[in-house]
């Protein structure tokens, strides 16, 4: 049994905290004492102004990137600098930062080789279980299967990924993500470059993954519209840190965050308090 961080005891049941990260690329002091917590089963936004450190952030988070110092706990474990693969098998993953499909396989194959593969890929198990690997493998079929209908891309399940149009590539990385049964998906602007149409069925499914699986979502967005129509939080960073957090209501009303946010204009927030 772990023990009730200090934040659930307040009754908030976080199921992500980051405190006071660093991280500082030679000169450039990308995160410079960022804390902030997600809670389960939320769509948490993460916005700020072009290099605020929200890609930065996302990698530390996801074990991408090591910090100088700071923590990171998920799921009451501390991860702070344990490799992706790792935090992956803890339950985080994060997606869309580059498209990783697979363009010379085929949709469902995309999924076969999603993260987190089963026991099947060890070669003892292929060799001296074999029956035990058939068995993984039709289970793991049988959930690709069921994983792309959910996302409406059965019928593309023998194209080639590279022919998908962007806005399938996206639900795809998706699908691959949801393979891994992940409690949380930290996603760097999923909705960049895709149209209105593809913008609204790829928040539906965020939504939908949420309220159906309890999935967590930390979520980079310039789009203030998605992020006000999705995120049941916001947290604001500027200059590598945590300017604010709140509903997109409550932001509104913050005069810092209004200036140095949401009307695109001051830069050093933390003069104003
Ligand atoms: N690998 C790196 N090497 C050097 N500098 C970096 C590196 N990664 C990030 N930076 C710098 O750190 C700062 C924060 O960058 P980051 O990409 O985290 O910002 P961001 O909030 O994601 O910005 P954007 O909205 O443009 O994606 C920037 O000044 C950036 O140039
Ligand atoms: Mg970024």
């Amino acid at each position: 049994m772990r023990q009730p961080t200090a934040v659930e005891s307040r009754g908030v049941d976080e199921i992500l905290a980051v405190h006071e990260l660093r991280r500082s690329f030679g000169g450039v002091r990308a995160l410079t004492g960022c804390s902030f917590g997600v809670e389960r089963g939320s769509i948490t936004a993460l916005i700020g102004p072009n290099g605020a450190g929200k890609t930065t952030l996302a990698n530390v988070v996801a074990g991408a990137s090591r910090p100088q110092s700071g923590q990171v706990v998920f799921d009451g474990r501390d991860v702070t600098g344990r490799p992706s693969h790792e935090v992956a098998l803890g339950g985080l993953i994060r997606t869309f930062q580059i498209s990783r499909e697979y363009p010379a396989m085929t949709v469902l194959e995309n999924l076969m080789v999603s993260p987190q593969r089963q026991a099947g890929e060890k070669l003892s198990t292929v060799l001296f279980h074999p029956r035990r690997f058939r068995s993984e493998e039709r289970r793991h079929l049988e959930r690709a299967v069921e994983v792309l209908a959910e996302f409406g891309l059965y019928e593309k399940r023998n194209d080639y990924a590279r022919n998908l149009s962007g806005g399938q590539k996206r639900l795809l990385e998706l699908a691959r993500a949801v393979m891994a049964d992940p409690k949380m998906l930290v996603i760097d602007e999923p909705m960049a470059g895709i149209n209105p149409a593809l913008i609204e069925r790829l928040a539906d499914h965020i939504i939908r993954l949420r309220d159906a699986r309890g999935t967590t979502f930390l979520m980079v967005e310039h789009n203030l519209d998605v992020v006000e129509r999705m995120c049941d939080k916001v947290v604001v960073m500027a200059v590598g840190q945590t300017l604010a957090t709140g509903t997109m209501a409550e932001l509104r009303g913050n005069a810092a965050v209004v200036s140095a946010y949401l009307t695109g204009g001051v830069v050093d927030v933390r003069a104003q308090g």
